[in-house]
């Protein structure tokens, strides 16, 4: 029977009248949305009510079920709705409408909260509170009784078989999925029956869910309408909740297991309810479908039903994916049960085998286990373009062989490896890219046709080449079992291709029996020969592979269900490698490094490797980095390794020798410059760069007086701090000293200035500042300032201001410091250096991170005259500055920014990437204002009136930390996000940076 909704319609305006009549409250009035009842919001100077208003031929008995759950409830801790009775003392009370129909009245109370679907982020801590609220409802519901719980109800999903006579309702494809669920869900009928049941909630869904106004890190307060509570077993609630909260999310079981987590901790489960949840999330989901398909049929037109249904089929292709077992083991885990339930017997038989590695390999004379590192900050691997040669590795491991003869060389369990952060091994996480690094196996580095040999009895589970590149090649598996009956595999892989045929599938097999040989790099999968050993409970229904490494934050489960190999031999050193905890190598640096030295993001990171535009961590996770532009031509460029290396293996020493490398680097520098810079000093970084120009440039003019932009930062050293407004107006800091004199920072969003054309004003700074040192009887030495000005938040000079400035600094017998630590060696794309961009030349250019690539390598070009004026008697010598390593290396990166024309690559991709910030700065309006030039870029976020919006700049740092790409915040205020990326950044880096950035500025912290 259709409804005539305007009929049945109730105004605000009546509702107020209706709450009025019957509660005596009365104040400001909202309708909110409601799917049967029509809500409102109604708000008194004191309190917030929710008064629900029924339609015609309401069931009074279900009205009265749910009002005695809210009662129930009401008894317990549980922060739930109340419910108020009328006047007259009715807890449901009932008007007549206009049109004479009897409708139902209830008066509740407001729960202040936001609604879970307009949550954004839905992060691992909000699922875990969601699981712990659900539990908690459940715990409040007991001893609830009332014959409803006991209903026939097509949402239960105990009683889900109704959904099989709808099966017809499916496409093929989508009735084999719901049909796989069916026929499970039946088959474990028997036991599933006899599970503990309760009354539970039943609809735990992104309507029902209130989560705290906080909005950094919410959790879920209350559960609202218990009108699908029901009795039954008490794993289909867990199973419901799930079922709705991983919807969107790319790793749905990942998602689903703090939510595990949370209602054990407030409900705790049993083992055997685990091992039914992952049916029953599916069948929630077919439950769900059914219903969907079922309303299409009656309502063919309604496109909403059709939207609707979208996520819970979306949900069941993606669950289906998900191996069973292992969803189940990992499970159990998150209660903090053995993931894998045999694991712990497995253990105890383990203990007391006696199998030693002699038997595994008979043919090699060895008297104890050498482990090789292959973590992923092994200087035993080396470069990535080093373990990449298998020549080289196989040649490495030979000679480590011969240098060992009596060693056996193996390792890595649980190891996490570089050689797995690359695109094969990754997958979409809920939290940006994850890499499979951790390796569950272990490998023995022996020859290529090492004879390998039985370690039990067993019997041929299969013998399969798995011959792509970089997969095992030959594969064996075996299958055994304990004493007790219980079963286990072994995998052999990377073996000889003979082996293929050695032992047949089904064979069984005695303990020191022939099984295989070890492969060469042409057979085994392209790798340097060696035995990769595993062990598995279960094999996860692979038939003839099984996965060699795991996802770092699977380990747990991951090494309950492969147990490590070692608990059979138990040599010493073949141990574990369990990543170490963060927090002592923090507690040690709070006690015994610089107190004064922050560590980034409020989750530090362990970063062991650097590869390109990539640092990777302690985890084996790649990071983007956006920021650091001392690894200018790369992390780790292999090409600046390489010199450095050979360099440092022949001779490193002072520079009052004759060398090729110092004039080799002098020459090739000075070509970048304008031929009035002609003399080069080396020094080992920014700070003495800057340190030595100012020296130079008081020995030239005599006099001390300084002028430096306000925010600027020039070094760490007294003189450069002394010219530091960053510093010395910072935290900390004392103010400027005597002979510095600052001018403001002439910045066109935020400055005191703002606009085009500011140039001149922000010059006539200068003028006043000469003006006051000659009022002091004093002369100026001169001005420093960067190209581009970093610290003070990536602010670019307006157009003219440095011609302006230098003339008047030179006409006051000033010098001018261009300092070029950030910007300089191609960054800014259009020019080389950064005070070209503006037409000026300075009589001292300072150069310091990007020329090292990573290593301390600084230096000072200046004119001949500032040059003559400084060696006035006094040697200036510098022990490291312009050694033949740091030459080779400062040589091979400007060789490689030639080569790889990496300053058109900045101009090309910080042209993108600069432009598109801009079109996200029209959708965005947070982002106050973007500004830089080629890959030196940067963006202000401000809210409306250009308040800076320091704490969203953090939040967005930590956020993109969190999806793995490194960004860092800077300016006055600390709300400018800073972008200065290895110079080999790319077009598709760029993208990728838009993308999680779009993301983040969706989330509900940026909103303001
Ligand atoms: C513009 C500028 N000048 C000088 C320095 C000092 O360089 P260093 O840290 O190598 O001593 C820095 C360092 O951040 C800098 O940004």
């Amino acid at each position: 029977m259709s409804i005539d909704y305007s009929n049945i319609k109730i105004l605000p305006e009546q509702a107020n009248e209706i709450s009025n009549a019957l509660y005596n409250i009365a104040g400001e009035v909202k309708a909110l949305p409601g799917e049967l009842d029509f809500n409102f919001r109604i708000k008194t100077k004191s309190e917030t009510y929710i008064l629900k208003i029924g339609r015609p031929h309401e069931d009074f008995e279900y009205l009265e079920f749910q009002k005695n759950i809210l009662k129930h409830l009401s008894k317990s801790h549980l922060n739930a709705p109340n419910i108020f009775p009328d006047t007259q003392g009715k807890l449901i009370s009932t008007i007549i409408d206009t049109d004479g129909n009897k409708r139902y009245v209830r008066l509740l109370s407001w729960i202040d909260g936001r609604l879970w679907s307009s949550v954004n982020p839905i992060k691992d801590n909000l699922l875990f509170s969601l699981g712990a609220q659900a539990g908690k409802v459940t715990s409040a519901l007991k001893g609830f009784e009332h014959h409803k719980i006991h209903r026939q109800f097509d949402w239960d999903v105990a009683q889900a078989e109704w959904t099989s006579k709808h099966l017809g309702l499916f496409s093929t494809e989508r009735q084999n999925m719901v049909s796989y669920f069916q026929k499970q869900f039946e088959i474990f009928q028997d036991d599933y029956k006899n599970l503990r049941k309760s009354v539970i909630h039943n609809d735990i869904n992104d309507n029902n869910i209130l989560v705290s106004s906080e909005l950094e890190n919410p959790e879920v307060i209350a559960i609202i309408d218990y009108g699908d509570t029901i009795y039954t077993q008490t794993i289909n609630d867990l199973a419901v909740v799930i079922s709705y909260a991983i919807m969107n999310k790319p790793d749905m079981l990942s998602a689903a297991l703090p939510i595990v987590s949370g209602y054990h901790k407030e409900y705790p489960l049993m083992e055997v309810e685990l091992s039914f949840l992952y049916n029953l999330v599916a069948m929630n989901l077919v439950i769900s479908v059914t219903k969907s398909a079922l309303n299409k049929q009656k309502e063919p037109e309604n496109e909403y039903l059709l939207i609707s249904e979208k996520p819970a089929w979306d949900v069941l292709e993606k669950w289906m994916q998900i191996d069973e077992n292992l969803a189940h083991y990992s499970f159990r885990n998150s209660c903090g049960f053995k993931a894998h339930p045999n694991e712990e017997a497995f253990l105890k038989w383990a203990k007391n085998q006696q199998m030693s590695l002699q038997y595994f390999f008979p043919a090699i004379d060895f008297n104890h286990i050498h482990t090789i590192d292959m973590s992923v900050g092994s200087t035993w691997l080396g470069h990535e373009s080093e373990y990449n040669d298998i020549e080289l590795t196989n040649f490495k491991i030979n000679r480590l062989q011969t240098e060992k003869p009596k060693a056996l060389f193996a390792g890595g369990y649980l190891e996490i490896r570089p050689f797995y952060s690359t695109k094969a091994y990754q997958k979409e996480g809920n939290s940006g890219p994850e890499f499979r690094t951790t390796h569950l196996g272990v490998d023995f580095w022996v020859k290529e046709n090492t004879a390998i040999h039985a370690p039990f009895d067993a019997e041929v589970y299969s013998v399969y080449n798995n011959g792509s590149n970089k997969d095992y090649g030959p594969t064996l598996i075996l299958r055994h079992q304990t004493d007790s009956g219980i079963p286990f595999y072994s995998l052999y892989g990377h073996l000889s291709e003979n082996s293929l045929n050695l032992v047949k599938q089904g064979q069984k097999i005695y303990k020191n029996d022939l099984i295989a040989y070890v492969g060469n790099v042409t057979e085994n999968g392209n790798w340097a020969p060696h035995l990769h050993f595993q062990i598995t409970l279960d094999l996860l229904g692979n038939t003839h592979d099984f996965p060699g490494v795991a996802f770092p934050d699977t380990v747990s489960v991951w090494r309950s269900l492969c147990p490590n190999p070692n608990l059979l031999f138990k040599y010493e050193g073949l141990n574990e490698h369990l990543k170490a905890p963060h927090e002592k190598i923090i507690d040690f640096r709070n006690n015994h490094l610089g107190k004064s030295l922050s560590l980034s993001y409020k989750k530090p990171l362990k970063i062991l490797r650097g590869s390109g535009v990539y640092l990777i961590d302690d985890t084996g996770r790649k990071y983007l980095d956006t920021v650091n532009n001392v690894a200018h031509v790369g992390h780790e460029h292999p090409k600046v390794v390489k010199a450095g290396q050979d360099q440092m293996a022949v001779l490193n020493t002072n520079s009052r020798y004759l060398h090729n490398n110092i004039n080799a680097f002098a020459k090739e520098l000075l070509k970048t410059f304008p031929k009035a810079l002609s003399v080069v000093h080396f020094v080992n970084s920014g700070s003495e760069a800057i340190e030595l120009a100012l020296r130079m440039l008081k020995a030239y003019t005599k006099a001390k007086d300084m002028i430096a932009v306000e925010i600027g930062y020039h070094g760490n050293t007294n003189a450069c701090i002394g010219v530091s407004s960053y510093k010395f107006d910072g935290k900390g800091g004392q103010g400027a000293p005597e002979h510095t004199h600052i001018v403001p920072l002439p910045d066109t969003f935020r400055g005191l200035y703002q606009g085009k054309n500011t140039a001149e004003k922000y010059a006539k700074h200068i003028d006043d500042q000469i003006e006051n040192i000659h009022s002091k009887g004093r002369k100026l030495a001169g001005f420093i300032c960067e190209s581009i000005i970093s610290c003070g938040g990536q602010v670019e000079l307006p157009e003219n201001y440095l011609e302006l400035v230098y003339q008047s600094v030179r006409n006051a017998g000033g010098l001018c410091i261009a300092d070029e630590v950030q910007t300089g060696c191609g960054r800014v794309g259009k020019t080389f250096w950064g005070f070209q961009l503006h037409n000026v030349v300075p009589d001292i250019v300072t150069i310091g991170k990007p020329i090292g690539n990573g290593h301390p390598l600084a230096a000072v070009v200046c004119t001949q005259e500032v040059a003559q004026a400084f060696a006035n008697g006094m040697e200036y010598f510098n022990t490291f500055g312009g050694n033949p390593v740091s030459c080779a290396i400062g040589n091979k990166v400007l060789q490689v920014i030639k080569v790889k024309k990496l300053q058109d690559n900045a101009l090309i991709v910080g042209t993108f990437l600069k432009d598109e910030l801009l079109k996200l700065q029209k959708s965005y309006p947070i982002i106050g204002d973007v500004r830089g030039q080629g890959l030196f870029l940067g963006f202000e976020l401000t809210d409306n009136d250009k308040m800076p919006l320091t704490e969203k700049a953090n939040y967005l740092a930590n956020r993109m930390r969190d999806f793995g790409i490194l960004m860092s915040t800077d300016g006055k205020d600390n709300n400018a996000l800073k972008i200065k990326p290895p110079m080999v950044f790319t077009i598709e880096n760029a993208k990728e940076l838009l993308d999680r950035l779009k993301q983040i500025l969706e989330e509900d912290f940026m909103k303001f």
